[in-house]
């Protein structure tokens, strides 16, 4: 049977029952993969039309409209004729995924209830600007968290908001102490770094999802990106702020860099009071042509691709993995 691959215009021939993300490899189409078994979302593709079969059973979050199919390649099975839209295939990044040792180096209080967690990794664990990995701390205590720096560095560091009564977080704020070990399980997400373009970039951060915009922002100074950022940090409240002093940083690092501080509640501090896609939306009446990264909780996250498919970023240019409660 035959798979076209837009927008390469390619036709492949595969054999019935043939997994989508072998077929791809084998014709050297440049398709984004990580985990190869369902969980990371990399491999994401889109069935324009025709015969894929997935295995069912996993919840994937993405920003797509409804009508679209979208699929996992290595979960994916072709049983007919089919086309299929590879996406970015000049943005590929594949990291395979592993498990490394990691040895807790420092623990310390970010904000009242946000707290820095930095690891040494036993194996260096590569990875793109934005995304996340699985720490497992104890067999019953497991959760993503969002890498806040970048893979050239010997340190892993995630921001971990303690949630009240949160399992995995009293874990960390409770018993986890320097010189622990736990497992890394990474990289996850597809909300990472595209370095091939010049398209001005919007970051939007909601409290924690600061971390990975942390990281997407270090990414594009490194890889010498001159894109203009615009980078919109909203929080609770003010005494919610944190990493005033990494974002200076990478605003001498990178001149078309500008930060703004929302915060929902009034308080003082100089922040702007409001939501933060309030903001936003005063901020911009058009951002054809921006591409944006959506950072946080998933309320926020929603929240702001409404506002910016109204503001016209193009769906594809709309990068988010929400911080979904686990609730296992
Ligand atoms: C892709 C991804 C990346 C993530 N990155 C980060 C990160 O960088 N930093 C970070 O702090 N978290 C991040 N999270 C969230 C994190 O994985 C956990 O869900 C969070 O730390 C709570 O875990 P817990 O076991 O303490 O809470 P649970 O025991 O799972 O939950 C306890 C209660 O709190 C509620 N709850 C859970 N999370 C929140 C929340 N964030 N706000 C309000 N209520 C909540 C639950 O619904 C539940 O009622 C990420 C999640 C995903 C999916
Ligand atoms: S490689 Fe397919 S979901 Fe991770």
């Amino acid at each position: 049977m035959k798979v076209h691959v837009m927008p390469q215009g390619q036709q492949l021939d595969v054999r019935y029952g043939e997994n989508l993300l072998t077929a791809l490899q084998a014709a050297q189409i440049p398709v984004s993969y990580s985990c190869m078994s369902g969980r990371c979302g990399t491999c994401r593709c889109k069935v324009l039309e025709g015969d894929v079969d997935e295995s069912t059973g996993y919840a994937f979050h993405n920003v797509a409209q409804a009508h679209e199919r979208q699929i996992l390649a290595c979960q994916a099975t072709v049983t007919g004729d089919c086309t299929i839209e590879v996406p970015e295939p000049d943005e590929v990044v594949v990291h395979p995924a592993k498990i490394v040792k990691a040895t807790v180096t420092a623990l310390a209080d970010l904000t009242h209830d946000i707290r820095l967690l930095r690891v040494l990794p036993a194996k260096p664990l590569t990875f793109s600007p934005g995304q996340y990995a699985t720490l497992q701390f104890t067999p019953d205590h497991i959760r993503p968290y969002s890498m806040a720096r970048i893979a050239a560095d010997t340190e892993m560091e995630f921001h971990v908001r303690l949630v009240p009564d949160g399992r995995v977080t009293s874990y960390i704020r409770d018993t986890l102490r320097v010189g622990d070990t736990l497992r890394i399980s990474g990289p996850l997400g597809t909300s990472y770094l595209r370095t091939r373009n010049a398209d001005p970039i919007l970051c939007i951060a909601g409290g924690t999802g600061l971390a990975p915009v942390l990281s997407l922002v270090r990414g594009a100074v490194e890889a010498g990106m001159t894109n203009p950022i615009r980078l919109y940090f909203g929080v609770r409240s003010p005494r919610d702020v944190y990493g005033i002093e990494w974002l200076k940083a990478l605003a001498a690092a990178h001149p078309g860099l500008h930060v703004e501080l929302v915060s929902t509640l009034p308080g003082g501090g100089g922040l702007r009071t409001g939501h933060v896609t309030e903001a936003v939306n005063e901020d911009f009446a058009d951002l054809r042509g921006w591409r944006s990264y959506l950072c946080g909780a998933p309320p926020m996250v929603d929240a702001a691709t409404t506002l910016l498919r109204q503001k016209g970023v193009l769906p594809e240019h709309i990068y988010a993995d929400a911080f979904f409660a686990s609730g296992t």
